[in-house]
């Protein structure tokens, strides 16, 4: 209810807090990692530039191309391909994994006639980096399923550097490794120049705004704005959630490849809101109050019921047609208030998910308006993710409860397009124009 949502939204902002202080940074469950993205520079090169996108659903290699329309605004053309990632490049040893990265970005560079050219690369990595600078940073812990053994606690563009040297066959200058939050909020500032937030609800969660510099204890520097990369999915990971977690959040967590981390993204993120659902239809199926008390095969195996699933549940149009589908493709054969209650359980589950992912962001929001000593205050949010994009009420259930929480600000939510490709590739162009100048 509302006023647990308020007290989720006051426990987020006091670690947002911690994170930012020196003094509690280290035990802080909300990392508020600075970017060193900042709120200064106009202009940009323009030119071709390659950029990657890894921590997805995809892997995605793409050629942004940046230049400037008649209007001397921004104008952006990507191409771009997507890899999946094997198992055991996920698994195994970061090595493995950025050797697999070099190779799909050689295969692109061939495929596109460009493997002579030397190009700026943008890399947009959705973990929790810890930065020395804008193309600098350890990764703090792997987060939605990585495990590649000896990346964590090392410098994440170096393991990039590295493998394409190994390769020898392309040459790529670095010059830029953001997060996709961060990436998704510049892809939409240059369509409004109100946008201070970038947010992320699918495969993980994560949000990141621009903070006052004075309050980035970790940076040095008083003026202007820097982007902070909340890394809010670890919110709880200090007991903040423990009276709002449920016995099927405990199941998710225990079976997960990160016990006791990324709390607040396991009640939210795709990763997880399938796997939640089948164990509440579990639940009902042993207390004989679903399906005549028997479950398939398939339905009693983890991760069976897949987050695709809960979006086409809750699309149905009331003929209970995709429900009996799904339901079918899953070993049962259910009645039509056994297909009702599906919905139900599918209808819980997501729109908790909005109602806690719309808690901390409006946290974040309140945070932003108090800081800057504003009676109101107009912002724009921009939104990437599957979750978001695909399910058919979560936006809308989290639109209101975001603003049900922050009555003085008025907000605009935009859905961001080829986000992380755009946003690394222009920040990568702002970072050469910089270099430029201080040649
Ligand atoms: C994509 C962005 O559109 O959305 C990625 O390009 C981002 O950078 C992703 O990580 C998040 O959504 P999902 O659902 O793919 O995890
Ligand atoms: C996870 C990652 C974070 C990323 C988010 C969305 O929470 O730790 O860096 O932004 O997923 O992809």
């Amino acid at each position: 209810n509302k006023e647990e949502l308020k007290e989720v939204m006051k426990r987020m902002q006091h670690e947002m807090d911690r994170g930012l202080r020196l003094e509690t940074h280290e035990e802080a469950s909300v990392k508020m990692l600075p970017t060193y993205v900042c709120s200064t520079p106009e202009g940009s090169e323009v030119g071709d530039f390659l950029a990657l996108d890894l921590g997805g659903t995809n892997f995605r290699v793409m050629l942004v191309k940046v230049g400037e329309d008649e209007e001397r605004s921004w104008k952006v053309e990507t191409t771009n391909q997507m890899y999946s990632i094997p198992e055991d490049a996920m698994t195994g040893t970061a090595e493995m994994l950025f050797d697999y990265i070099a190779e799909c970005m050689s295969d692109f560079l061939d495929k596109h006639h460009i493997k002579h050219k030397k190009l700026p690369l943008g890399f947009t990595f959705s973990f929790p980096v810890r930065h020395e600078d804008l193309d600098k940073g350890i990764l703090l812990n792997w987060t939605k399923g990585f495990k590649a053994s000896g990346a964590e606690g090392n410098n994440v563009v170096g393991l990039l550097r590295d493998a394409i040297k190994r390769r020898g066959d392309i040459e790529m200058d670095v010059v830029a490794m953001v997060n996709d939050t961060v990436a998704t909020m510049i892809s939409c500032y240059y369509e409004d120049r109100s946008c201070e937030v970038g947010m992320i609800v699918g495969t993980g969660c994560n949000a990141c705004y621009m903070e006052e510099m004075r309050t980035v204890e970790l940076v040095e520097g008083e003026e202007g704005r820097m982007c902070v990369n909340t890394e809010w999915g670890a919110f709880g990971d200090n007991g903040e959630l423990e009276e709002f977690r449920l016995e099927y959040d405990r199941v998710v967590d225990e079976s997960s490849i990160n016990p006791g981390q990324q709390l607040y993204e396991k009640l939210i993120s795709g990763k997880y809101m399938g796997e939640l659902v089948r164990l509440v239809l579990m639940k009902l199926v042993n207390e004989d109050l679903l399906f005549n008390g028997e479950a398939s095969e398939l339905l009693k195996t983890r991760g069976s019921f897949e987050t695709r699933y809960v979006s086409q549940v809750e699309s149905d149009t009331g003929d209970r047609k995709q429900i009996y589908n799904i339901l079918s493709s899953l070993g049962v054969l259910p009645s039509e208030l056994d297909c009702d209650i599906v919905h139900l359980v599918c209808e819980s589950v997501s729109t908790r998910s909005a109602h806690m992912c719309g808690a901390g962001l409006a946290g974040v929001i309140n945070r932003m308006r108090e800081r800057r000593c504003e009676e109101s205050l107009k912002i724009t949010v921009g939104v990437d993710g599957s979750v978001y994009k695909l399910h058919p009420c979560f936006r809308d259930r989290f639109h209101k409860v975001v603003r049900d929480l922050t009555p003085h600000c008025d907000i605009t939510f935009i859905q961001s397009e080829e986000g992380s490709g755009r946003g690394a590739a222009l920040i990568s162009a702002v970072a050469c124009k910089m270099a430029a100048y201080m040649l």
